[in-house]
């Protein structure tokens, strides 16, 4: 049976036609939006995903940059080079050689800095002592005269009293008024790290306080945290990336365990 068509109603003479003529895409569809509409919110959300991207991107960055900038350099295996000060003659502003007993002879000392800068006159100026380490041949008696890794010790420069600045000093004079410096029974050789503001001493080779107030400090705070040394295949003497805690190297200024 023929479908029977639908009457249109009829239209008024000057009425206006309200449907647009021109094409697909602004025929308002049932739910009342339309495609020009949906255009419009894809692009926002575009424009709201990229500046998403782009604030996450320059957070990073901006973090980046920030911890950098906390961290100092990054904590990485470095060649142990001297600080480049007077004192310390033709070893000033070297790179320590295990082998070469001439410029780093036993029972002697410098100053090093870990991170470098990578510049020993820059290093020298820094007066940042968490960076600052003592770098110890030891005497021949404690096998110093080894061209080894082992010869050597590096203690940091912070007591773990109240972070002053420790000293191996070995062919000082006894100075009776200086605490850390005092002679006393069987006290004949300044072969210790010492501290001059209350008198701590740390042993060598392990850094722990034999006397002075540190000494009376229980554990870990009775040790003085120290570099993990290494030698390349040249013999030249390199700090491994430390691991800062009191199993490991030690906290600075804190203390670190010493196995028995
Ligand atoms: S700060 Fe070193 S002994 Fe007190």
């Amino acid at each position: 049976m023929p479908k029977r068509e639908e009457a249109k109603p009829a239209k008024k003479e000057g009425s206006v036609d309200t449907l647009p003529q021109e094409s697909e895409s602004q025929v308002v569809p049932a739910d009342g939006s339309s495609s020009s509409k949906k255009t419009t919110r894809r692009r926002f959300i575009k424009a709201i995903l990229t500046v998403a991207a782009l604030a996450t991107l320059g957070g990073y960055a901006l973090s980046r940059y920030i911890s950098t900038r906390g961290a100092g350099p990054s904590l990485a295996r470095q060649l142990v080079m001297v600080d480049d000060s007077s004192p310390y003659g033709t070893a000033a502003g070297r790179k320590v050689n295990v082998s070469d007993l001439t410029t780093f002879p036993p029972n002697s000392h410098w100053v090093i800095t870990y991170p470098s800068s990578g510049d020993s006159k820059v290093d020298a100026q820094a007066v940042d002592t968490f960076r600052k380490f003592e770098l110890i041949r030891l005497p021949v008696e404690l096998g110093g005269d080894k061209p080894a890794a082992s010869s050597f010790v590096a203690f940091s420069k912070l007591c773990v009293h109240l972070e002053c600045s420790p000293n191996y000093n070995p062919t000082q004079n006894v100075n009776p008024t200086e605490n850390g410096y005092e002679s006393g029974p069987g006290y004949t050789t300044h072969q210790n790290f010492e501290c001059p503001c209350h008198g701590t001493t740390y042993r060598i080779p392990d850094g722990l306080a034999v006397d002075g107030p540190a000494s009376r400090q229980p554990p870990p705070t009775n040790a003085v945290p120290m570099l993990t040394l290494s030698a390349d295949d040249q013999g030249y003497l390199r700090v491994e990336p430390p691991i800062w805690d009191v199993n490991h190297n030690g906290k600075l200024g804190y203390g670190r365990y010493v196995s028995a």
